[in-house]
C-alpha cells in the first residue's frame, strides 16, 4: 500500500501533555499555549478534560480554558470526557467535540475510570445519545492497545472488538492508544490489521506514547497500513496519571519533521510549533522533550 499524501494531526498537548504535571500551571499559560498551537497551523486541539478534578487536579480549570481561548473558526477544540457529567460540563463551555476513553485491559479500566470495560461502554451509550441530540461529534479512545501496565499482554482481537463497539455506538473515529509506549512496529501493524477487519482504515487514528522510543517507528508502520490520523503532544509532554511509568506522548515537532521528510501534507509550520513547545517547556521549567526541537534550538544558539 502507498503511504498517504496527507494526514490530520490531533494535538493532545494541552490535555494529555499537561494532565500529569504536578506543578501549578496557570489558566492563562494553558490558553496562551493553545493559541500558539493554533497559530502554528494545528487545526484540532484537545484543549482539556472534564473528569473528576479529585482524580486529575491539573484539569480542574478546563472550563476556564475553554471560555478563555480566542477561537479560530476552522479549529476544532475538543474535550476529553469520562461520563455524562463530564459531557455536560464540556458542552456548557462550547467544546466542539468530545472524546471518550475505554481501555483494552480490565485492570487499566478499573484504575483509570473506576469501572469494568463493559460498564464503561454502557456509560458511553448514554453520553453518545446526548451528544447525537446536540450534534456533537464523539471521538473514541482505546487505551493500552499494545500492553497494560497492570496486566501485561493485550489481545489485538479484543482491541478490535472494542473499536467495533465504540464505532457502532456512534464514535466517528477510534484512536488506538499505546498508553505506555511499549508497542513495536510489527505489533502495531497487527493491531491495525485486526481493527481494520471491523472498521475501515480511515476511521482509525494512532495515539503513540514514546516511553520506549518507538513512537516514530510506529507512526511509519501505521502510515504503511494507510492510517491518516495521528495524535501527538507538543514538546513530547505527557503521560497518564493512572499508568505508572508512562512517559511523554510522541512529540508533535518530531511527527511534523518526519511528515515533512516524507512529503506528506499536514498544514503545520514547524518553527512556530517549536516556539510553542519552547514556551510551555520554559513555563514548566523543563527541557523540550522533542528531539527535533532540541536540534533546532541547539542550531539557533
Ligand atoms: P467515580 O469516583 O467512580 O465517580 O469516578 P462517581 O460517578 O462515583 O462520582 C464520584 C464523585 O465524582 C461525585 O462527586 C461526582 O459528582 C464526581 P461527590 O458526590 O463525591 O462530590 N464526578 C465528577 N466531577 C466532575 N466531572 C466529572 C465527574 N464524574 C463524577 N466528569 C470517573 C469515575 C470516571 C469520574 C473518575 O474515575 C475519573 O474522573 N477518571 C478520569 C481519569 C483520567 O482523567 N485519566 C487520564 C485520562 S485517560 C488517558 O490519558 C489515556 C488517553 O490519553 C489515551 C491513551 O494514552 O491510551 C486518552
Ligand atoms: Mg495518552
Amino acid at each position: 500500500m502507498q503511504i498517504p499524501k496527507d494526514v490530520r494531526i490531533v494535538e493532545v498537548g494541552p490535555r494529555d501533555g499537561l494532565q500529569n504535571e504536578k506543578q501549578t500551571i496557570t489558566t492563562s499559560t494553558k490558553i496562551k499555549l493553545i493559541e500558539m498551537l493554533t497559530d502554528s497551523g494545528l487545526r484540532y486541539i484537545e484543549a482539556g478534560s472534564f473528569v473528576n478534578p479529585k482524580w486529575v487536579p491539573q484539569m480542574a480549570d478546563s472550563a476556564k480554558v475553554f471560555s478563555g481561548i480566542s477561537r479560530k473558526t476552522d479549529v476544532t477544540y475538543a474535550a476529553l470526557v469520562p461520563n455524562l457529567q463530564g459531557y455536560e460540563r464540556a458542552v456548557s463551555v462550547n467544546a466542539d467535540e468530545v472524546a471518550i476513553f475505554a481501555a483494552a485491559s480490565e485492570a487499566f479500566s478499573q484504575k483509570n475510570i473506576n469501572c469494568s470495560i463493559a460498564e464503561s461502554i454502557q456509560r458511553f451509550e448514554t453520553l453518545i445519545s446526548a451528544a447525537k441530540e446536540n450534534n456533537i461529534p464523539v471521538r473514541g479512545y482505546i487505551s493500552c492497545v499494545a500492553g497494560c501496565p497492570y496486566s501485561g499482554n493485550v489481545d489485538p482481537k479484543l482491541v478490535a472488538k472494542i473499536a467495533r463497539d465504540l464505532f457502532t455506538m456512534g464514535c466517528y473515529e477510534i484512536s488506538l492508544g499505546d498508553t505506555i509506549g511499549v508497542g513495536t512496529a510489527n505489533q502495531i501493524k497487527t493491531i491495525i490489521f485486526e481493527v481494520a477487519q471491523e472498521i475501515s482504515i480511515d476511521k482509525i487514528a494512532i495515539h503513540a506514547h514514546d516511553t520506549y522510543g518507538q513512537a516514530l517507528a510506529n507512526v511509519y508502520a501505521s502510515l504503511e497500513m494507510g492510517v491518516q490520523v495521528f495524535d501527538s503532544s507538543v514538546a513530547g509532554l505527557g503521560g497518564c496519571p493512572y499508568a505508572a511509568g508512562a512517559s511523554g506522548n510522541l512529540a508533535t515537532e518530531d511527527l511534523v519533521y518526519l511528515l515533512n521528510g516524507l512529503g506528506i501534507e499536514h498544514g503545520v509550520d514547524l518553527e512556530k510549533l517549536i516556539q510553542a513547545g519552547n514556551y510551555i517547556s520554559h513555563q514548566l521549567g523543563k527541557a523540550n522533550q522533542s528531539k527535533v526541537a532540541q536540534a533546532f534550538n541547539n542550531k539557533c544558539k
